[in-house]
């Protein structure tokens, strides 16, 4: 035993470094549908070796501590994995990312108390920004869970008073960490973990839930930063590496979907859009004419089509319609319709969570498009189906420049010959505005449960004897 340790122990750096690599070929992994399996398989790999490898460092009665630790967070974890829902996935993420938060404080704390000496200035410097990003990761994804999850406890804030708090939360922040930092007081050490647990919550609260995500994502790319803050505190190579991939790849992410949005960070998290729905472009008021139809309409037109794209949405995943989906899918190609799925960056409420479902579903890679890549498909395109999604497909964003949406890229579902949309009745979507998509005369609207919708299509086109 004492060998394997010290084996162990004494090439942890080589260890450490085949963890790191498999990391970076997780996140490769991870790119694609197609390797996105292997890729998880990878970073279980690469986080059991970290893992692994950090309990044989570590030293005799600390290591019960450890196992007692795994074993409760094993369990949790497992039951999460078991019960959560696909549609809580992103409360659920935000939730994560505050432990990460919490756990960066935790270690800052515990290294700070358990000093039996004064610390350098850099190791100074180190724990109070370890200290005050975990802290506001944690405070702030707190409530990012909160408000994704629509508790009453995280309502958006908004008013003048909101910024001038926040600076001064902020500024006071900085300064106690810089008498920590300059005196080594421990007093100004935990004012200022408060003071950063404080703005974390501040500095969500006025945000609005359309730009959550976003949010999200950076909260991601913070607990990553301080992890590896951390990292450098404890002389964890592993943990800056980790960290550092997490902070960037969370970074990146962000960029992408601000972008997807046609919104800027700065925008997102210091003003712009807020949660109460924003009035539509130029709307009179005056009531407007729409075309409904029945799911058996949206069938016979399918499968006398010979191009039909699917567009799914947040409606999609909130009625777990993708194997109904998949199933309409599967019968329209053997009716020889050219049927494929158009996926817009920011569908539904997380990060790639139609290609999730899709996937789930089994439905093949090869016929999933990104907008990018099928947006120029929709003119020679004879049936559009919208499955749930509202604001992805809203033409305001490219036609009404007082749009709050406007300039945010969309599929351009209405230069198909036909658009279908499936939802549950006229109401708005995340961002709470009007469609103007549902009034065209090329629109038929559809009302119902997504599920149930397209159960009632395959049923009518299995018994259309086509
Ligand atoms: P939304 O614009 O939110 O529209 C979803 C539509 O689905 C709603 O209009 C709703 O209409 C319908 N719906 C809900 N449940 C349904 C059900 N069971 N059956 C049928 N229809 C149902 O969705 P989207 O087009 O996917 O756009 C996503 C929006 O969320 C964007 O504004 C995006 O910025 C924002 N957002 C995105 C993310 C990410 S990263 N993907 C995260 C958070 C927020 P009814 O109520 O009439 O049925």
């Amino acid at each position: 035993m004492s060998d394997l340790t010290n084996f162990i122990a004494t090439n942890a750096d080589w260890f450490y470094l085949a963890g790191a690599i498999l990391f970076v070929l997780t996140l490769r992994g991870l790119s694609s549908p197609k390797t996105a399996i292997r890729g998880n398989r990878l970073g279980m790999v690469a986080m059991a070796i970290a893992v692994i490898t950090t309990f044989f460092l570590a030293e005799g009665p600390i290591m019960w501590m450890i196992i007692g630790a795994m074993v409760l967070g094993a369990a949790v974890g497992i039951w999460k994995s078991k019960t959560v829902a696909m549609t809580q996935m992103p409360e659920t993420v935000a939730l994560m990312h505050s432990l990460v938060g919490l756990a960066a404080v935790a270690i800052a704390l515990a290294t700070v108390l358990h000093s039996d000496q004064e610390y350098n200035t850099v190791t100074r410097l180190e724990l109070f920004i370890g200290c005050f990003i975990g802290a506001i990761t944690f405070s702030a994804s707190v409530f990012a869970f909160g408000k994704l999850a629509a508790k009453s406890w995280a309502k958006t804030v908004n008013g003048g008073w909101v910024k001038p708090v926040q600076a001064l939360l902020f500024i006071a922040m900085l300064g106690f960490g810089a008498v920590y930092f300059i005196t080594d007081s421990l007093t100004a050490f935990y004012v200022m973990t408060v003071l950063a647990i404080a703005f974390g919550w501040m500095w969500i609260a006025p945000i609005g839930g359309g730009d959550m995500p976003v949010v999200v994502s950076l909260l991601n790319s913070f607990s990553g930063w301080a992890a590896a803050g951390i990292g450098f505190t404890l002389g964890n190579s592993m943990l800056i590496i980790a960290g550092s991939l997490v902070g960037s790849s969370g970074a990146i992410l962000s960029y992408i979907m601000c972008k997807a949005m046609n919104r800027s960070l700065i925008n997102v998290l210091f003003g712009g859009m807020g949660s109460a729905a924003v009035a539509g472009g130029a709307d009179d008021g005056a009531p407007k004419n729409y075309k409904s139809g029945s799911a058996e309409d949206a069938g016979f037109l399918m499968s006398n089509a010979s191009d039909v794209i699917i567009v799914p949405g947040y409606g999609m995943a909130q009625g777990r319609a993708q194997n109904a989906v998949k199933e309409l899918y599967e019968l329209l190609k053997e009716e020889g319709v050219n049927v494929r799925f158009a996926i817009h960056p920011v569908a539904g409420r997380m990060p790639g969570h139609m290609n999730v479902l899709l996937a789930e579903a089994d439905v093949p890679y090869d016929d999933i498009l990104e907008m990018d890549e099928i947006n120029s498909d929709f003119p020679s395109t004879d049936v559009v189906l919208v499955i749930g999604a509202n604001d992805v497909v809203n033409p305001s964003a490219k036609d009404d420049p007082t749009s709050p949406i406007f300039g945010m890229p969309i599929l351009e579902v209405t230069k198909a010959q036909t658009v279908m949309v499936i939802k549950r009745s006229m109401s708005t979507g995340y961002a709470g505005l009007d469609n103007s998509l549902f009034y065209m005369d090329k629109t038929m609207m559809i009302f119902g449960d997504a599920k149930k919708m397209v159960e009632e299509m395959v049923r009518s086109i299995n018994g259309g004897g086509h």
